[in-house]
């Protein structure tokens, strides 16, 4: 392949602050959807992790546009990464790695991250890392949890994906898939169906919010549940709920907004903690991971929590801000990369909408 290599992670530099010295700074950028995200990590101590948004922008069109996300990234990348510096105290100088997220997200987007990424990989002739957005979603979880034992089961659900991974070595690459949605991602049932009971988008907090104040009562469909394969399946459930909103409307009778979105809320739960416990159980691995937006779900932390302590896995979720992307989930994987020896992009590396979990 050729191409030009930004160079090799230097030795910590002896002007920098002293946090666990020899391991290399990390700067670490996310664009792959409506977020730019920038983190900066030292030897998996997180010390800044700055977001910018371009949710509001595309909340009046129920999804994020493409192009709307591509432009914002765009205004945002600079400030973010001048404002991760001067969150930590640091220096352009102090960064001796660079992490992006090279795929899989909107094409336009990735491309903003991986051009500021090489761009400031090659100014400041450090190494540039290109990494797997679905396995920086799992690395985060190092910076609140400590190192990860391997192999380690992850469930990611967010606006875009569901998937369960198993995870031999996250450093080195080692990430099998095992199972992912077939059709609509777990997040984006909660954003069609919150669309549906006319709250806002995004739709998982609102729904998680009227959940508290129902039951769920409503026997929605728990689609694929004892299929025996680890894939999802969640647009029947937006159906089956859209189906059921319209037999009440023709009726004239009022909708019980709590129970449908406690109903809708276990129906979805139900079905990913049922499927990582028997991944678990089926792979032999005692550690489940979860992360993405929806794992900010108080009912998911609360079953997952009971359906692991029964099963005997301990389970680890990060914070909530972590769960959602950021710049600090890339640059703990680049941290955990470059500690590994793991060898650096080239800096012709492209963007890949579709990047497999393969390492780019
Ligand atoms: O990971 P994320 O910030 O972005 C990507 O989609 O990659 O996830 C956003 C998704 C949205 O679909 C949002 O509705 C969902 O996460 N979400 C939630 C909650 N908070 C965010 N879903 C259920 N319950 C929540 N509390
Ligand atoms: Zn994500």
């Amino acid at each position: 392949m050729s191409g030009v290599r930004a160079g090799h992670v230097p030795p910590a530099r002896s002007d920098g602050p002293s946090v666990r010295g020899d391991a290399p700074l990390v700067l670490g950028i996310e664009t792959s959807c409506d977020e730019t995200g920038v983190g900066l990590v030292r030897g998996g101590l997180l010390l800044a992790d700055t977001l910018a948004s371009s949710v509001d922008e595309h909340a009046r069109y129920g999804g994020v546009i493409p192009e709307i996300a591509a432009r914002a990234h765009v205004e945002a990348m600079v400030p973010a990464v001048d404002r991760a510096l001067s969150q930590a105290g640091l220096r352009h100088r102090d960064v001796d790695a660079i992490a992006v997220t090279a795929g899989p997200g909107l094409a336009g987007a990735l491309l903003v991250g991986v051009a500021a990424a090489k761009a400031y990989a090659f100014a400041l002739g450090v190494p540039l890392y290109g990494v797997h957005h679905l396995a920086a979603h799992v690395a985060v979880d190092t910076l609140e949890h400590g190192p990860l034992p391997g192999p380690s089961m992850a469930l990611l659900v967010s606006g875009g994906h569901s998937s369960l991974l198993l995870v031999p070595d996250l450093a080195t690459g080692a990430v099998i898939p095992l199972g992912a949605t077939v059709d609509d991602a777990a997040g984006e049932a909660y954003d069609k169906v919150a669309r549906l009971l006319g709250m806002p988008f995004p739709g998982g907090p609102p729904i998680d919010q009227a959940a508290r104040d129902g039951s769920p009562t409503i026997a929605f469909p728990r689609a694929k549940a004892g299929d025996g394969t680890f894939d999802f399946s969640f647009s029947g459930l937006k159906t089956a709920v859209a189906r059921w909103l319209e037999a009440r409307n023709r009726a004239g009778e009022p909708i019980p907004v709590a129970a449908v979105a406690a109903s809708f809320q276990e129906a979805v739960v139900d079905v990913l903690t049922a499927k990582s416990v028997a991944a678990c159980r089926s792979h032999g691995v005692d550690t489940l991971v979860i992360g993405g937006g929806v794992a900010a779900n108080s009912r998911l932390r609360s079953l997952a929590a009971a359906r692991c302590a029964a099963a005997g896995i301990t389970l680890r979720v990060p914070r909530p801000g972590l769960c959602t992307d950021n710049g600090a989930m890339v640059a703990a994987l680049g941290s955990l990369q470059a500690a590994a020896g793991v060898t650096p992009s080239l800096l012709d590396m492209s963007a890949s909408s579709t990047l497999s979990l393969e390492r780019p």
